[in-house]
């Protein structure tokens, strides 16, 4: 069996570590080798691989049950408490949530939402989005290079760039939905302005559209508060999460108000139906996840790792300008062959760092939350030296 012919692949060059295990901020491979994980698998186990609180909520569900009915009928513990502690810590318009299997069809849903909701049809999302690879999220999504060979995709989308109060004229009584990452990811961390936030926020409310946040990268701790709109206080209509949800397990959710869920379960009913959604291991790993987030995870502590890497990095002189809330970062460098000749010498030694999707001049790092501000010191020091090393 051969892993590049066998399993479908999504890029010529894998990175191809052959897993073994996962434990906290390592990953070990056949060998017995540790790679420190600075990525995260892109910003998902942001508790270290393997939290015991986690896995034993996991085994206890799979003692329990496993799959009993598509999601929606049955009354289940696993959904229940999952619920119960996202709930718990957001604010009182989003108080209902649809649990899917992943970030992108957290996104779907989110974007039926908008049209059924609203009774309109046009859409509207920031330049350097990523919202997930399947059609409507791609559609979405800026990027043309990924889109083009897959067009035509929905039609009635349009861009805005962020942090232009020109474009906001754009949206219209017409618009059903605004997409926007609280933070942007794959464009390389890009943080809007408050002013331009808020300006956002009151034009959709002026317009009657709705204002989706799609946190599932910037969400759940990653930028050291629970949610990345809390940095800038403004609340979206509709909130989308996946990734780190899971503490390692696939789920994605919608989260939006009891009046605007509701549109789904009638005339017709049915509007958005999912077989595994709702999964009950998968919901009792969030649970889980979710309880570890609120009594375990220090954001001083994660501040002060984000502090160590930002200055230990930046200060290299090929670094051009860091970007980061939290522990969420861009480096930047003067090209992708040179990001791409720092990432491969870290990993050779086997220190875990990544690039992003569409935004070739930066290298990413997204460490665990439970990283300590002594492990940020040495993993700096170690991409620092990896920096020198393969100057030119
Ligand atoms: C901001 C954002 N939205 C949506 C997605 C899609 O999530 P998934 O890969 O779980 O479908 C991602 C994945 O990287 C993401 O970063």
């Amino acid at each position: 069996m051969d892993f590049l012919t066998h399993l479908g692949q999504t890029s010529p060059y894998p990175l191809g570590i052959e897993i073994e295990r996962a434990e906290g901020l390592y990953l070990y491979d056949k060998q017995g080798n540790a790679y420190a994980d600075l990525i995260s698998g892109i910003a998902v186990s942001s508790l270290g691989h393997g939290h015991p609180t986690i896995l034993s909520a996991i085994h206890a569900q799979v003692d329990r049950h496993l799959h009993t009915m598509v999601y929606g009928e049955f009354i289940q513990d696993a959904q229940m408490n999952f619920a119960e502690e996202l709930l718990a810590i957001l604010p009182s318009n989003l108080q209902s949530v649809y649990p899917v299997n992943s970030g992108t069809e957290a996104i779907e849903a989110a974007m039926k939402l908008t049209k059924r909701a609203t009774g309109r049809h046009e859409l509207i999302a920031f330049k350097g989005s990523y919202h997930g690879s399947t059609q409507g999220s791609m559609s979405i999504s800026y990027n043309e290079l990924k889109k083009t060979k897959y067009r035509p995709l929905l039609p009635g989308v349009s861009f805005i760039a962020l942090n232009d109060w020109e474009g906001l004229a754009n949206i219209t009584v017409k618009t059903a939905g605004v997409f926007l990452e609280t933070i942007q990811g794959d464009a390389g961390v890009r943080i809007p302005d408050l002013s331009f936030l808020q300006a956002l926020r009151e034009r959709c409310t002026a317009t009657g559209t709705l204002l989706v946040f799609d946190e599932i990268q910037c969400g759940l701790g990653r930028t050291g508060r629970n949610f990345a709109f809390e940095h800038f206080g403004v609340i979206p209509d509709v909130l989308v999460l996946g990734k780190a949800l899971g503490g390692g397990m696939p789920i994605g959710a919608l989260v939006t108000s009891q009046e605007l869920m509701a549109v789904f379960k009638d005339q017709p009913k049915l509007g958005h139906i999912t077989t595994f959604g709702g999964h009950p291991v998968a919901c009792a790993a969030a649970a889980a996840f979710l309880k570890v987030l609120k009594s375990e995870i220090r954001f001083d502590e994660v501040e002060a790792s984000a502090a160590i890497f930002r200055s230990m990095i930046g200060n290299h002189p090929e670094i051009l300008e860091v970007r980061n809330q939290g522990l969420m970062f861009a480096f930047d460098m003067a090209s992708a062959e040179r990001v791409e000749r720092v990432v491969m010498r870290c990993l050779e030694k086997r220190i875990l760092t990544f690039w992003f999707l569409s935004h070739p001049y930066s290298f990413r790092l997204a460490p665990p939350l439970t990283i300590t501000p002594e492990e940020a010191r040495t993993f700096a020091q170690e991409i620092y030296q990896a920096i020198e090393e393969t100057k030119a």
